[in-house]
């Protein structure tokens, strides 16, 4: 077993927090091992729970068009989110989940050492931009900029967006993640072959 299955093997065991009574599955998250790129969501919703996997509802459907947009392919990447576990009616994450949950999501960081992390709306920013000892206002203010950081001792370029499901019924938002991904074909130099 890699790190990642490891990690992945003690997610579906974890009590750490309430979530796992409610929860029907966990999701661990899914991807490529040595991947470039890694997506972080929030946390699971109806369809993720129902199938342990990412982002597999609509919000979902909308971050494989945008994965494909950028040249790449779902398994090329790594996806998972903050809090690995539904939160009952798709509430926020509370503090202490995320405090409980997150250090899943460092080592997944540490394992896969991505070159470029997409933080997909509020709550995985805020966590992420903590890490990097970044302040954090608000996802308006930095979405589509990308940020050299310094990660869990990793130089990363940290991309954070609107979150894809914001967009559902949003036209303009779902214009600006286009917007803010695109800028990942423009970015960085290995990434060109995938043009
Ligand atoms: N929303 C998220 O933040 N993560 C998922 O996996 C699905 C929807």
């Amino acid at each position: 077993m890699n790190e990642l299955e490891i990690i992945a093997e003690e997610v579906r065991r974890c009590r750490r927090c309430s979530l796992h009574k409610t929860r029907k599955n966990p999701v661990p998250g899914e991807g490529a091992e040595d991947a470039e790129i890694m997506f972080v969501g929030e946390a699971p919703g109806r369809n993720e729970d129902e199938q342990g996997k990412p982002f597999v509802g609509a919000a979902g459907e909308f971050l494989t068009e945008l994965i494909s947009m950028i040249g790449m392919t779902r398994d090329e990447v790594f996806i998972t989110n903050v809090v690995k576990c539904r939160p009952p009616h798709n509430r926020d994450p509370k503090p202490e989940e995320i405090e409980a949950c997150s250090p899943f999501l460092d080592r997944q960081i540490k394992a896969i050492s991505p070159r470029i992390i997409v933080s997909l709306g509020r709550h995985s920013t805020s966590y992420l931009f903590r890490k990097a000892g970044l302040e954090f206002r608000s996802i308006g203010a930095v979405r589509g900029r990308i940020v050299e950081v310094e990660i869990l001792g990793l130089s990363v370029k940290l991309l954070p967006t609107y979150h894809p499901a914001a967009s559902l019924y949003n036209p303009a938002v779902r214009s600006k993640i286009v917007e803010d991904l695109l800028k990942l074909r423009r970015e960085g130099t290995d990434l060109t072959k995938y043009l």
